[in-house]
């Protein structure tokens, strides 16, 4: 079989997932020092001060974080096709079509897997989730940060009400993150096993394969 190479993501696109990658690794990782610590309080009140440099570091990729979002956001109104909010919201006749497609594919019960380039519609609705949960990650983050700065104040306090309620659903988002993680990286690996299209690597590489003609 004669495949095309297709470039389906941008390389905007690739930065903003590996950068969004990267720092929730380092979130989390440092996420759950800072809830629990697991130095003993000796060193904690030494020169080393773990607690601050992990929170130091919890700053540093929240802002990495923060930075890879607002790309995102630029790319659901501006990227390429694939790249954009109205390929993959399930609002029009085809997406909702490909959603009950993939659904039941899943399932086991179907086999019409979808032949479009950018992100099943499961897959797109999901991650559009996880686009707005990180909204309120990141709002709760600097409510954290900076609860004396009007701005975040006035959201966080709208949103949350108090600091120990964002920090709980700060918390608790950690979560969905890490079973988001989980169940992503499975998925992927069992799409790129059925389809030759070569999914994983078109998160490095941009570039999709699909049945071409011989020319
Ligand atoms: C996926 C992204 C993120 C994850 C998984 C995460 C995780 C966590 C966790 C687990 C905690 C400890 C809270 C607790 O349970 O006691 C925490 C605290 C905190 N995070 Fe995040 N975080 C994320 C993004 C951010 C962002 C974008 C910011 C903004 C700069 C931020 C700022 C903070 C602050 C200020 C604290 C409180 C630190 C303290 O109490 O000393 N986080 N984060
Ligand atoms: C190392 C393991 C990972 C690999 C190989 C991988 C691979 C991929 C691939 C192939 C896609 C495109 C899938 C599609 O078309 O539906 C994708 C999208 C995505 N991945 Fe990952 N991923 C990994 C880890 C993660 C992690 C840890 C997160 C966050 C917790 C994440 C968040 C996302 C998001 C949000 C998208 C959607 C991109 C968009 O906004 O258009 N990925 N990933």
């Amino acid at each position: 079989m004669v495949y095309e190479k297709i470039k389906v993501w941008g390389v905007l696109l690739r930065l903003y997932h590996w950068t969004l990658v990267l720092s929730i690794v380092a979130l989390v990782a440092t996420g759950f020092y800072i809830n629990n610590p697991w130095t003993n309080t000796t060193l904690e009140g030494s020169v080393a001060w773990p607690m601050a440099t992990m929170r130091y570091i919890h700053f540093l990729a929240g802002y990495c974080f923060t930075a890879a979002i607002l790309v995102r956001l630029f790319l659901l109104l501006f990227g390429n096709r694939q790249e954009r909010i109205m390929d993959f919201l399930p609002i029009t006749p085809r997406n909702i079509k490909n959603l009950f497609a993939t659904v039941k594919c899943y399932l086991y019960i179907g086999n019409e897997h979808d032949e479009r380039l950018g992100h099943n519609v499961l897959a797109g609705t999901t991650y559009l989730l996880t686009f707005v949960l990180a909204l309120l990650q990141l709002v709760a983050g600097f409510f954290l940060l900076f609860p004396e700065a009007v701005f975040w104040q006035g959201l966080g306090g709208a949103l949350f009400e108090t600091q120990q309620q964002a920090r709980f659903i700060h918390h608790l988002l950690m979560w969905y993150f890490l079973i988001f993680a989980l169940v992503h990286i499975y998925l992927v690996i069992w799409n790129d096993l059925r389809s030759s299209e070569g999914l994983i690597s078109s998160i490095f590489t941009g570039n999709k394969f699909k049945p071409g003609k011989v020319s």
